[in-house]
């Protein structure tokens, strides 16, 4: 087999640019380690920066999501039982749009089965070889048959735990990380949200999250130990402590149903240096994660995507390769920025275990200015509605 452009990794990173190029005319093939159900299984996060909206429509694929999708002007922040607002509208005059990344990943996929272009599934053993040199190609394993694609270019669209990153040498490869003393529990209810927007609380007995999918189903997190698993927090228990973590009057009309998932979440910031190694490009999670506090993971993997895309047409429709050579150096410029403002809104939301006296009152001074200061508000407001790509 031979293709132009071979995509690791069924994710929304790869079948966004697998649909980008294919939509341009340029040969790909996805390889996916899993079942599409099992991809979709995954639950994801909920808020869509206006430059991935934008993505989907140059890829004809933003008819649902206009039609569904709910537009948020601001946040609201809670701590020590009172709340404020940032209202991205009037700082960035731009909202973010809440529609489930799952869903996104369901248009992906319903688009590249629509348009008949290749993908693989349930693929095993892939190797990525020769991406230095003048043959690149990839193997892999399918049941039984063993299958070779030469290409000219590979996306390592394949998430933290793919074998992209892996194909860098580890000489080669710089590897900063962050890993956070608790995780996120999340509950997915079919119980009309608590409110019209977001509420990030942060609470003495930590972090809470209210978000949604759609008028009828809610998105509820709470900050939780790493040695917990889900079947430590039965319903109750769940959102009795929810509703502990909230100023009163969301409490009180917090309407509380039966949880249809409920997940447990580990929180890490990293990232890979380079995101390129010759004719291999690396996108989305297989190149950085962050903790989920500024919704940043999909939209920064749409950014990725975003050069990715611009540079492999302008290699193949002008011949151009300035595009390849600035990838990685211009991916990570805006990666390293949702980097930093993730680990921002994270340690100002969080209680830490080994937080000191010291710590808690700079974390009450953090909240205190951005509640009191509008220079600050914008900041945040540019950040959470999406940095310019
Ligand atoms: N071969 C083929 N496929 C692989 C391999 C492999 N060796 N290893 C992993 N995969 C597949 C996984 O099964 C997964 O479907 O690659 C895909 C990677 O998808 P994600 O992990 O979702 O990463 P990405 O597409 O970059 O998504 C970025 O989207 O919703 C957000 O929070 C999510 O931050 C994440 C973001
Ligand atoms: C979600 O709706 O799942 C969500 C929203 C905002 C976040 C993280 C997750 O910061």
């Amino acid at each position: 087999m031979r293709s132009q452009v071979v995509i690791i990794g069924g994710g929304p990173s790869g079948l966004l640019l697998g649909h980008l190029l294919h939509r341009r005319g340029i040969d790909t093939v996805v390889l996916e380690r899993r079942t599409r159900a099992h991809v979709l299984s995954r639950i994801r996060a909920g808020i869509l920066e206006q430059g991935l909206v934008k993505l989907m429509r140059e890829a004809g694929l933003s008819a649902r999501l206009e039609r569904e999708a709910i537009t948020h002007d601001g946040t609201c922040i809670a701590s020590d039982g009172e709340e404020f607002r940032i209202d991205f509208k009037a700082l960035t005059g731009v909202p973010v749009v809440v529609y489930g990344q799952t869903e996104v990943t369901r248009d992906l996929y319903d688009a590249r089965e629509a348009a008949d272009a290749p993908i693989h599934f349930e693929v095993e053993d892939v190797e990525i070889l020769d991406v230095e040199g003048t043959r690149p190609h990839v193997t892999f394993r399918q049941g039984e048959t063993q299958h070779r694609i030469d290409c000219d270019f590979v996306a390592g669209c394949d998430g933290f735990h793919g074998v992209s990153r892996q194909t860098i040498p580890v000489a080669r490869r710089r590897e900063f990380e962050k890993v956070y003393p608790f995780g996120w529990l999340g509950v997915l209810s079919e119980t009309p949200p608590i409110h019209h927007e977001l509420i990030y609380a942060n609470s003495p007995r930590g972090f809470a999250l209210c978000s949604m999918r759609n008028a009828a189903l809610s998105r509820y997190y709470i900050q939780c130990p790493l040695s917990d698993t889900p079947d430590d927090w039965p319903d109750q228990m769940f959102w009795g402590e929810l509703r502990r973590r909230l100023p009163a009057e969301h409490a009180e009309t917090l309407v509380i149903g039966p949880s249809v998932e409920k997940s447990i979440a580990p929180l890490r910031s990293f990232v890979c240096e380079p995101m390129r190694w010759g004719r291999l490009f690396l996108c989305g999670d297989a190149a950085h994660i962050v903790p989920p506090t500024g919704a940043k993971g999909l939209n920064t993997a749409a950014s990725d995507v975003h050069y990715l895309y611009h540079a492999l047409m302008e290699h193949y429709e002008d011949g151009e390769d300035a595009g390849l050579d600035a990838y990685s150096e211009r991916a990570l410029a805006r990666v390293w920025k949702a980097e930093r403002f993730s680990w921002w809104m994270t340690n100002m939301l969080h209680r830490f275990p080994e937080q000191t006296g010291f710590d808690l009152r700079i974390q009450r001074a953090e909240l205190a200015f951005l509640r009191d200061n509008s220079d600050a508000q914008a900041a945040m407001a540019q950040n959470y509605v999406g940095l310019p790509y």
